[in-house]
């Protein structure tokens, strides 16, 4: 199979060559990737000479109108979802926040929410306050010591109370990839839709979303090498049901159900250039494919397949450490390149010796503070967070290694 190429990758990347960024390896990608050129360029373009109200009768407005439409369609064509099935908001919080609103006014007292221990607080937090209005939630744990999620333990909670289940395709602290369409499965038999938080997993690979099966599957731009955005998918079923949060005159039109905030225009344009970015990298690597969606899986697994071979020797690594406790598999096999340990010195202690060694990793709760709480460790103290994606080298993994040698 081929082989990531990441000088061309890196190509991409100014940040590889900025000069205040130079000597440091950068390990803390979940927290936000690096913005790929495409994305600024268009970024930039969009402020100098598109920064009017948009689907206007002038050129520039036009134009402005056309390159936020051309990052919807090309985006929801790799995600394998219709154009309308995608939105943008503020961020993936802003967006779960306002899918409770529609899921408050919509559900019944008696009815039930399924959420878990494993989540980041955006994929949790808005769906426990529904307690407030009579919607009981039931918990899916995580196994303590493996911070994993088992399937079987979700099956014990369905019935036909369940309207939806909440979970991450990948957790932001554990690692792990969950078998969303297993889950989906589960739950579809049982009547629930799912609503899945992509934001962990995304920068690893687009998902192909329609393939998931996945009523709702949200992720951030800014961590998927793209601007400060939150993309959610909502499949249409669910999104004609549930009730409008947008403008009144806007009900008709899916992707502005549920995005009541303004939209930052420039930065909707600019998410075209993660499309851009991707097809770059399917155009050096593979064949021409005309299917966006099948151009996304090559990418996809070609990323992937680079971070499990650069996932190895971290893990094997962290595995023999005594004094540090991996969180998540130890093995590459089914799991994101983000990786925490606990140990006996704060997450965040651990962070500052890494910088002291150039390397740019973090250390805290990341939100996750359910969690930890569950892993046994206090959110207080924190974990430190080592997270990579498919730009990330050899020898960044060799100096990671060697810095946590030193700071041990
Ligand atoms: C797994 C996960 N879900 C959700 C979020 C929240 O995303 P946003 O910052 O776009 O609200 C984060 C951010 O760290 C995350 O890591």
């Amino acid at each position: 199979m081929t082989e990531l190429d990441t000088d061309h990758v890196r190509g991409f990347f100014p940040a590889f060559a900025e000069a205040s960024l130079q000597g440091q390896a950068f390990f803390e990608n979940a927290g936000g990737s690096y913005t790929c050129a495409p994305v600024i360029d268009r970024l930039t373009r969009f402020y100098r000479s598109r920064k009017v109200q948009p689907y206007g009768p002038y050129d520039a407005s036009r134009l402005a109108g056309e390159e936020m439409d051309e990052a919807r369609s090309r985006l929801a064509a790799m995600l394998g979802v219709e154009a309308d099935e995608l939105s943008f908001g503020p961020s993936t919080t802003a967006n779960t926040y306002v899918l409770a609103q529609a899921f408050r006014g919509w559900l019944q007292p008696g009815d039930a929410i399924i959420v878990t221990d494993q989540d980041h607080e955006a994929n949790s937090g808005p769906w426990r306050r529904l307690a407030e209005a009579g919607i009981e939630l039931r918990e899916w744990r995580m196994d303590p010591a493996t911070g994993l999620l088992d399937p079987a333990a979700l099956a014990t909670l369905l019935d036909d109370h369940v309207r939806l289940v909440c979970f991450p395709h990948c957790s932001n602290v554990v690692g792990a990839v969950n078998p969303v369409s297993e889950i989906v499965e589960l739950a579809h038999d049982a009547g629930a839709f799912v609503c899945v938080d992509g934001v962990s997993y995304a920068p690893h690979g687009l998902p192909d979303v329609g393939a998931l099966g996945a009523d709702i599957y949200l992720f951030s731009a800014y961590k998927t090498y793209g601007p400060h955005q939150g993309l959610m998918v909502l499949r249409r079923g669910l999104g004609e049901a549930l009730p409008n949060q947008g403008h009144f005159f806007n009900a008709d039109t899916l992707y502005k159900r549920f995005t009541p905030a303004g939209p930052d225009h420039a930065q909707i344009a600019a998410c075209a250039g993660i499309a851009d970015y991707l097809d770059g990298l399917h155009a050096h690597h593979f064949a021409p494919e005309p299917d966006p969606r099948r151009r996304a899986a090559q990418v996809h697994d070609l990323m992937r397949a680079h971070e499990a071979r650069l996932m190895e020797p971290l893990l094997a690594y962290l595995r023999e450490r005594n004094d540090l406790r991996l969180i998540g598999p130890g093995s590459a096999q089914g799991r994101a390149p983000t990786v925490a340990v606990a140990s006996g010195q704060a997450g965040r202690a651990l962070a500052e010796a890494l910088a002291a060694q150039g390397i740019m990793a973090g250390g805290g709760d990341f939100y996750a503070v359910l969690a930890l709480r569950a892993l046994g460790i206090d959110p207080a103290h924190g974990v430190l967070r080592l997270s990579f994606v498919h730009y990330t080298t050899p020898d960044e993994i060799d100096r990671l290694i060697s810095a946590l040698d030193r700071v041990q």
